[in-house]
């Protein structure tokens, strides 16, 4: 008999309505922003400005999201996990909270990137954001931690759709349900 059999649907304590929410609103802008960043070098010069825009703008969000959910995260403490051996537990929460520290860094270190190069964020082309740096020599290195963070966050995106999917689908318990 598989957990998922002994517990009816209606026991499964979930995330704080606010969280869930948070939750599948990041992941919605993660899907669209991530691929958006990957084809910009790849796409027509007369097509970079809507991409550009589009990445940046949509990226900004993302870090106010996050910051966010992170109160959330601090204030709300998450519902009761279903069993499973320590690692898997460990390995879950470091993931978790990497995910956190990456999704908050990444567009802050996309947006002084930006800045750096010269460029204030023009947000959806409604109002320029104040750039804290300026024009600066560290923008080389500031797009190499963003490009860094960008392919650690697809890494920890991928862990974190398996855990998902391992319970989902071979352990057939009700973790999905919690984040629903
Ligand atoms: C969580 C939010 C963000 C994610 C997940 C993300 C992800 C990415 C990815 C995957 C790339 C491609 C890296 C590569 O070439 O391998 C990229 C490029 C880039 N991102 Fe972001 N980004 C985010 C936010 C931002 C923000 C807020 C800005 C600026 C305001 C920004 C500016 C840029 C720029 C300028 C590039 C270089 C594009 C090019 O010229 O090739 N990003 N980003």
């Amino acid at each position: 008999m598989t957990i998922a059999d002994e517990a009816p649907a209606a026991d499964v304590v979930a995330y704080h309505p606010v969280a869930r929410i948070l939750h599948w609103l990041v992941a919605l802008l993660v899907l669209v922003v991530w691929p958006v960043g990957f084809v910009i070098e790849f796409v027509k010069d007369d097509a970079k400005p809507a991409f550009y825009l589009v990445h940046e703008s949509f990226g900004f969000i993302i870090l106010w999201v996050m910051l966010a959910r992170l109160a959330v995260r601090l204030i709300r403490t998450p519902p009761p996990e279903p069993p499973m051996p320590i690692w898997q537990k460990r390995l879950a929460g470091t993931v978790h909270w990497l995910l956190y520290a990456a999704l908050i860094a990444q567009p802050i270190a996309g947006f002084l990137a930006t800045n750096a190069f010269g460029f204030p964020l023009d947000w959806f082309g409604l109002v320029t954001v104040w750039s804290p740096i300026g024009k600066s020599d560290l923008a080389p290195t500031l797009m190499s931690v963003h490009v860094f963070l960008g392919w650690s966050i697809l890494v920890l995106f991928c862990l974190h759709l398996g855990g998902v999917l391992q319970h989902h689908i071979l352990l057939r318990d009700r973790t999905l349900h919690r984040m629903l």
